[in-house]
């Protein structure tokens, strides 16, 4: 059956729109890659000052990880498409956002698609995971631990509260991914010289 690959694909390509540099370039602002950390996200994009495209990139990356797999559990039963092929689709947009292939490959972290794609799988889950996020976002303000915090959770909430599956073994992949491409990151949270959540910055990566 090759349906799942062809909705994985679909998943992948609508991934690979990087909406940092779309709703940059749309309202007139500076390529995101070009400022702050230079990674095409909202933490980024924020660091531009312009919140509202901050939050337009925050929303259409989730959207873009949410929708996708949405539509694999509302259009995919009747081809005989489940939760398998949902994580599938979800796991490839993700993808699609750290190697889109609109933007030489060259994407994101895939904070704000993970946590669409977890919403649309498990509500709840996603729900907990934002949580999560928010917590340790709101006493330390930084985005980046706050996401490889959540990122590590949520497998963990998946196997312990609900089960074993497609799901569980996406949300793996996922933070797998996430925290690799939180190594930059990483060294400066342990340097100490990671930016806080809304911190301007001016200078080139
Ligand atoms: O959304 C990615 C975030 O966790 C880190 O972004 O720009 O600080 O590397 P940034």
């Amino acid at each position: 059956n090759i349906l799942p690959l062809i909705a994985a694909l679909a998943g992948y390509l609508i991934g690979s729109l990087s909406f940092a540099v779309i709703v940059s370039r749309v309202m007139g602002l500076s390529d995101p890659r070009s400022y702050g950390s230079g990674n095409p996200g909202a933490t980024n994009v924020l660091r531009s000052g312009n919140k509202a495209a901050a939050v337009l990139t925050l929303v259409f990356d989730a959207l873009k990880g949410y929708l996708p797999v949405l539509a694999v559990f509302i259009w995919g039963p009747r081809w005989g498409l489940g939760e398998g092929t949902a994580a599938l689709v979800g796991v490839a947009a993700f993808v699609g956002h750290l190697w889109p292939v609109f933007f030489r490959f060259q994407g994101g972290k895939g904070v704000a698609t993970a946590a669409g794609v977890i919403l649309a799988l498990n509500p709840l889950l996603g729900v907990a995971t934002l949580a999560t996020w928010l917590i340790i976002a709101w006493f330390s303000r930084y985005s980046s631990l706050a996401a490889i915090v959540a990122a590590a959770f949520a497998p963990m909430y998946q196997l312990l509260i609900w089960e074993a599956g497609p799901t569980a073994l996406a949300l793996i992949i996922m933070g797998l991914l996430l925290v690799w491409r939180h190594q930059a990151n990483i060294k400066k949270l342990l340097a100490g010289t990671e930016s806080k959540l809304g911190q301007k910055a001016s200078a080139a990566a």
